[in-house]
């Protein structure tokens, strides 16, 4: 069986003893997406018994935490599918999120107690990013700061924490390859943010350039917003439904001061901070493989 596929069915297998038909039903009805979690897992650690629980657990409270984010931020989508929100109700979003994230933390506690620690850690994380994330939607934001401790704690602690515990398992050196996690993770969204703005709808499955209109500031916003003349003209188009005059303005001025590329080529400094801080160990090069998938996508 394909190892992506054995993950798979071991979330099943912890679903299927909560004895809850329902929880089955909406199970089926997600889509797994890339599982890039587990693939980092997977690289690191190998294939274990103790590495597919992990990939399953992180999976899941990945999976609960995008079910809460789509009742936060009213998504009828996901995935290019329609979210559990749009296809139930709210309720049902939160509820079963709730079901896939204590069930993770039930198999989480019987694991071994630094993944647990870091792992459990981490969703305070996450769920602090969130909150940020919407707090930094209120007022146009023009620290980087805020936005990359933002992305950090939303993104990328997963990430780290997946890459983390995947080397504990195995007794590697489980800084190197956090710091690779971080990184990866950070580098990540960044790119998330990127292509928002150079992707058309339909590769998206979502409106594009939907963040700005959302009041999300994200790296090339924060890029031109410091090299433009015209802030106030810019802050004036924050949250609005554009019209194409508008559109082409913002186009137009992230190619004339370099914002755009500018935040791809941060994203990609970042990425070869990750590539670093594991060149020596002897799977980078897969590491490196999971780095450039990401990386090199359409922009
Ligand atoms: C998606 O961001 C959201 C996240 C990555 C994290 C959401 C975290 C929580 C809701 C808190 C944790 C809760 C539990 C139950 C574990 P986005 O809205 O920028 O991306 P999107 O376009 O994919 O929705
Ligand atoms: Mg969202």
């Amino acid at each position: 069986m394909e190892v992506l596929e054995q993950v798979k069915k071991k979330i099943y297998e912890f679903i299927e003893v909560c004895n809850y038909p329902k929880a089955l039903e909406l199970l089926e009805k997600l889509s797994t997406g890339k599982m890039l979690r587990s693939k980092l897992i997977l690289k690191i650690a190998g294939l274990s018994e103790d590495s597919i629980k992990l990939c399953a657990v992180v999976e899941m409270i990945h999976a609960a935490s995008l079910l809460h984010d789509d009742v936060i931020d009213e998504a009828d989508t996901r995935r290019g599918k329609p979210s559990i929100n749009a296809l139930y109700s709210d309720k049902t979003s939160i509820m079963f999120g709730d079901i896939l994230y204590s069930r993770a933390f039930t198999e989480l506690s019987q694991m071994d107690k630094r993944v647990a620690y870091h792992i459990s850690n981490t969703v305070t994380e996450l769920s602090i990013g969130e909150m940020m994330d919407v707090d930094l939607t209120l007022t146009f934001n023009t620290s980087y700061d805020k936005y990359l401790t933002m992305i950090y704690k939303k993104t990328a602690s997963l990430i780290e924490a997946s890459a983390r515990s995947a080397a504990i398992l195995v007794g590697l050196d489980s800084e190197k390859y956090a710091l690779y996690g971080k990184n990866l993770g950070l580098a990540f969204q960044m790119i998330d943010d990127i292509l928002d703005i150079t992707q058309d709808s339909e590769t998206l499955g979502k409106p594009a350039m939907l963040d700005f209109v959302e009041g999300k500031v994200t790296i090339p916003y924060l890029y031109l917003y410091e090299r433009v003349e015209e802030k106030d003209y810019l802050k004036s188009l924050y949250k609005k439904e554009l019209n194409s005059e508008e559109l082409n303005w913002i186009k137009t001025k992230f190619k004339e001061t370099n914002a755009l590329n500018d935040s791809i080529n941060e994203a990609r400094k970042i990425g070869l901070e990750a590539i670093n801080s594991i060149k020596d160990e002897k799977n980078s090069k897969d590491l490196v493989d999971i780095m450039k998938d990401m990386i090199e996508r359409e922009f």
